[in-house]
């Protein structure tokens, strides 16, 4: 069986942590993501946090130096030996040059890209709806994904709330970015041949058995 060492790649809320926490749950894989990662330096006030923590609020890319010590270091660890879900990154097409860099000097391949493909409507729509809980990071969704009771976590009881950048103005901007800096890799990964497109409109259920099916094919090739 080939290892898993993925990227997941889509729009802001289309669901790559989502669907990258379900693929964890199956594989055992890490999770990398690198939005998660700098909101954790955010929340323990430490020097990256402080660098990063208003870029991060206005939706724009933090800087691809800080990235690149951030992921190099992460993949460097045991646990990616196994396989990986890098969530985020990379982001423009100076960081894809970057993460063929570190894949190099770490020895490691990529199997495959997943894109996420979803409209800007549902992106949209999705994101104002998301809330998540401060101390566990767990995402919830008001309408497709939603807590038992009211806007409280159902592990550990905490009020959710609504992340920065996910304010409607903010939004559209992140989707901007998205669209000028981040879609050009589904080309540089389609001249590769290493990229699958699952539409991910649909429920989470639905993508979560595209995703897995895909990925058994991954497995297998
Ligand atoms: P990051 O955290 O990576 O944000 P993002 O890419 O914008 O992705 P999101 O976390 O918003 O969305 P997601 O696709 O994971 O969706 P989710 O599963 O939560 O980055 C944040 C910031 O960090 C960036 O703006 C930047 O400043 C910085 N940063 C990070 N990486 C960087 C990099 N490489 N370079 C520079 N800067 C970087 O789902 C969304 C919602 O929809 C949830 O409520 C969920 O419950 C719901 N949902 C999910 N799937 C479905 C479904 N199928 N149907 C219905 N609802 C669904």
């Amino acid at each position: 069986m080939k290892k898993l060492n993925l990227i997941f790649l889509g729009p802001p809320g289309a669901g790559k942590g989502t669907v990258a926490k379900d693929v964890v749950e199956r594989y055992g894989v890490p999770h990398i993501s690198t939005g998660d990662m700098l909101r954790d330096a955010v929340s323990a006030g430490s020097e990256l946090g402080k660098k990063v923590k208003s870029v991060m609020d206005s939706g724009q890319l933090v800087s691809d130096e800080l990235l690149y010590d951030l992921v190099k270091d992460r993949l460097s660890r045991k646990d990616c030996n196994d396989g990986f879900i890098l969530d985020g990154f990379p982001r423009n097409l100076d960081q894809a040059e970057d993460l063929d860099k570190i894949l190099k000097e770490l020895n490691l391949n990529l199997s495959g890209v997943i894109f996420l493909d979803v409209s800007e409507d549902e992106v949209v729509k999705r994101i104002s709806n998301r809330r998540v809980c401060p101390k566990c990071s767990r995402v919830y969704n008001l309408i497709s994904l939603k807590p038992k009771k009211d806007t409280i976590c159902d592990d550990d009881g905490t009020p959710l709330i609504q992340r920065e950048d996910d304010k409607a103005e903010t939004v559209r901007k992140r989707y901007q970015i998205y669209i000028d800096k981040t879609s050009p890799l589904i080309k540089l990964y389609t001249e590769r041949n290493q990229i699958v497109t699952i539409d991910a409109s649909g429920t989470v259920d639905k993508v979560d058995e595209i995703v897995f099916n895909t990925l058994e094919e991954l497995r297998q090739e």
